[in-house]
């Protein structure tokens, strides 16, 4: 039986893969994945892999993988349907009927359009006479107008009804407005706006939706900020306000921020990379979703206690995901708007550069692990702190910390030093080997592990491989990929999973392997989680051009060879992509 996809989507995302894992197997988590000893084969050292981002599992063992619904499959030996049924059982859902399900996406759909209409709205309010006391607010703050565009900013009037007559004009439903979290309904039964006379902010998701907003006061009246509610598109535990810019910075960090005028601000002072958590304390989701884009977070929340607290856990949850995490301290204003306003961005800039490298809090919290009043302690404690100050990336902060370290184990920051430059030493062979075995793997070595899927262009398979990792990343980058990407694919496998996952795409569902249904078999979905799961590049646009561009030389040496020369051949693709990034709403596809 064919379930709804849509429903298929609702099973993945209800039964979280380790926590369905986590069931029949022991897990502990390693940076961003959790491991385990596999299931599916005898081993004694842990090769069985859980991607939660991902939502995948794959043994480095057996190379067995695939999403939950293949592990159940595998695990209990059930058939596709039956998986399913299980799988909807334990998370108390009904298996449904196609329809009902088409519906709920088709009215995600039409709030998403509400919301980029209402946008639309806002932004003329602000430009048009009646944004006479918005723009007037906004210059008192020193906001500029074209980053006000940037951000498609806007004003609701001071009415009952302005944004609910002009969508009712539009042709939108009351209800519809009501379950966008726009209008309030009165205890007589009426609809009323719920956005007066405020500044408006829209929240754009990373795929350049709008899916909420927050409005600000111009004067001291509560609540100051008023944020949309939770909506069936707008969550603000998975949403970052400015991600949709900030991914595309290409200042090799992410800068988060607690409030909308921080982000903006930072932005207009030419820090383009910087997002802010839409009033709540940063979540698990938000950690993984800032780890797809960036390396680097650097946290600067207030210096109060509350932002303390707020900056503690947020390191914890970054920290899971793997990326490298800086705390920025500001002396002299409350936050980055105030700061940049009254010190510029050179100043902040220095203070980006000196940001804790968090190597201080790390070292703290290793050294609260042991007794060191214990020798055999100490000896372990500062082996761990080698280890730690080894990885610092400047050779100052390797002094610094080793010698913060050397005191803590009571040795002299002479001895630690030698202890630091082995454990370098040793890092760096490794790196290198590892660089070296990347590098000169023989082309057989990138071929599948099942025998029955074979690469015949090893070099286009890899740049395939590519695409996918990628769009399973960041599924807006299909704008990017032209219609016809995957025919010039050289593996049919890759091929059929780039046009299924991009049907997805298309019908605005969950871009993941694992909810692909039975259109794979299980060697299939195998070798696609091996993929996924492989290291892989940060999610840019660059990398995607990349990869297509030695696909297209790839298929051009195989197919038109002679007929046209190279270059001319990528300008018409580039071409024919027609394709132009930009920044605010109203790029958005109808
Ligand atoms: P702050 O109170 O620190 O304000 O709230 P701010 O960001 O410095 O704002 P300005 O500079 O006075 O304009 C931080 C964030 O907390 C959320 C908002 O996301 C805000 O940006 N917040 C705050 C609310 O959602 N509601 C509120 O009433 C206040
Ligand atoms: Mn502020």
């Amino acid at each position: 039986m064919a379930f709804p996809q849509a429903f298929l989507d609702e099973l993945v995302a209800r039964n979280p893969i380790e926590e369905v894992v986590g069931q029949y197997v022991s897990l502990t988590r390693k940076g961003s994945n959790l491991f385990g000893l596999c299931p599916f084969h005898a081993e004694k050292t842990p090769s069985f892999s859980v991607a939660p981002d991902k939502q995948i599992y794959y043994c480095f063992g057996c190379h067995r993988g695939g999403g939950v619904i293949h592990f159940i499959m595998e695990h209990e030996g059930l058939s596709y349907p039956d998986a399913v049924r299980f799988l909807a059982q334990r998370a108390g859902l009904t298996v449904p009927d196609d329809a009902g399900y088409a519906a709920a996406y088709k009215r995600r759909e039409r709030l998403g359009s509400l919301c980029r209409d209402a946008a639309r709205y806002f932004h003329s309010c602000l430009q048009g006479p009646q944004g006479e006391a918005g723009r007037a607010y906004m210059a008192r703050r020193g906001i500029s107008p074209k980053i006000a565009t940037r951000f498609g900013l806007g004003f609701a009037p001071d009415g009952w009804s302005g944004l609910l007559d002009a969508m009712v004009a539009k042709g939108y439903e009351k209800e519809e407005l009501l379950e966008a979290g726009l209008v309030l309904r009165s205890q007589k039964g009426g609809f009323y706006d719920r956005f007066r006379n405020r500044l408006m902010f829209p929240i754009i998701d990373v795929r350049g939706g709008v899916i909420g907003f927050g409005g600000r006061v111009m004067d001291d009246s509560k609540p100051k900020y008023l944020n949309s509610p939770e909506t069936p598109i707008f969550n603000k535990r998975k949403n970052l306000f400015a991600l949709n810019i900030a991914k595309k910075s290409k200042q090799g960090r992410i800068i988060l921020t607690e409030g909308y005028m921080d982000a903006i601000t930072l932005h207009q002072y030419g820090f383009d990379c910087a997002v802010a958590s839409l009033g709540t304390s940063l979540t698990e989701d938000h950690a993984n979703l800032l780890a797809k884009y960036t390396r680097q977070v650097v946290i600067t929340y207030d210096g109060d206690a509350a932002g303390q607290d707020a900056t503690r856990r947020a390191i914890a949850l970054l920290e899971k995901t793997g990326v490298q995490v800086k705390v920025l301290r500001m002396q002299g204003a409350k936050d980055p708007d105030e700061f940049l306003h009254q010190y510029g961005a050179d100043r902040f800039r220095l203070l980006l550069e000196q940001s804790e490298n968090h190597a201080a809090y790390r070292l703290e919290s290793l050294r609260r692990q042991y007794d060191l009043t214990q020798d055999d302690q100490r000896v372990q404690f500062l082996r761990e702190a080698a280890q730690l100050v080894a990885g610092l990336s400047g050779a100052v902060e390797r002094e610094i910390y080793g010698a913060r370290a050397a005191e803590a184990g009571g040795i002299t920051a002479e001895a630690m030093a030698l202890e630091v430059r082995k454990a370098f030493r040793q890092r760096q062979a490794q790196e290198k080997k590892r660089r070296e075995k990347r590098d000169l793997a023989p082309a057989a070595s990138a071929q599948p592990q099942s025998r029955e899927i074979r690469y015949d262009n090893v070099r286009s398979a890899m740049a395939e491989e590519g695409v996918l990792q990628l769009l399973l990343k960041e599924p807006a980058l299909f704008e990017r990929c032209g219609e016809d990407l995957a025919d010039r694919f050289s593996s049919p496998l890759l091929a059929k999973a780039f046009r299924l996952l991009r049907q997805r795409y298309e019908a605005g569902m969950a871009v993941q392997l694992g909810a692909l249904g039975d259109a794979l078999t299980g060697q299939e979905l195998s070798h696609l989680t091996a993929i996924a799961q492989k290291r892989d590049s940060l999610v840019s646009e660059e990398a995607l051009d990349d990869c297509i561009a030695v696909i297209d030389e790839e298929y051009q040496r195989a197919h038109v060879a002679g007929s046209e020369d190279l270059q001319a051949f990528r300008r018409r693709l580039l071409e024919k992509k027609g394709y132009g990034g930009n920044d605010t709403w109203k790029t958005q596809r109808n």
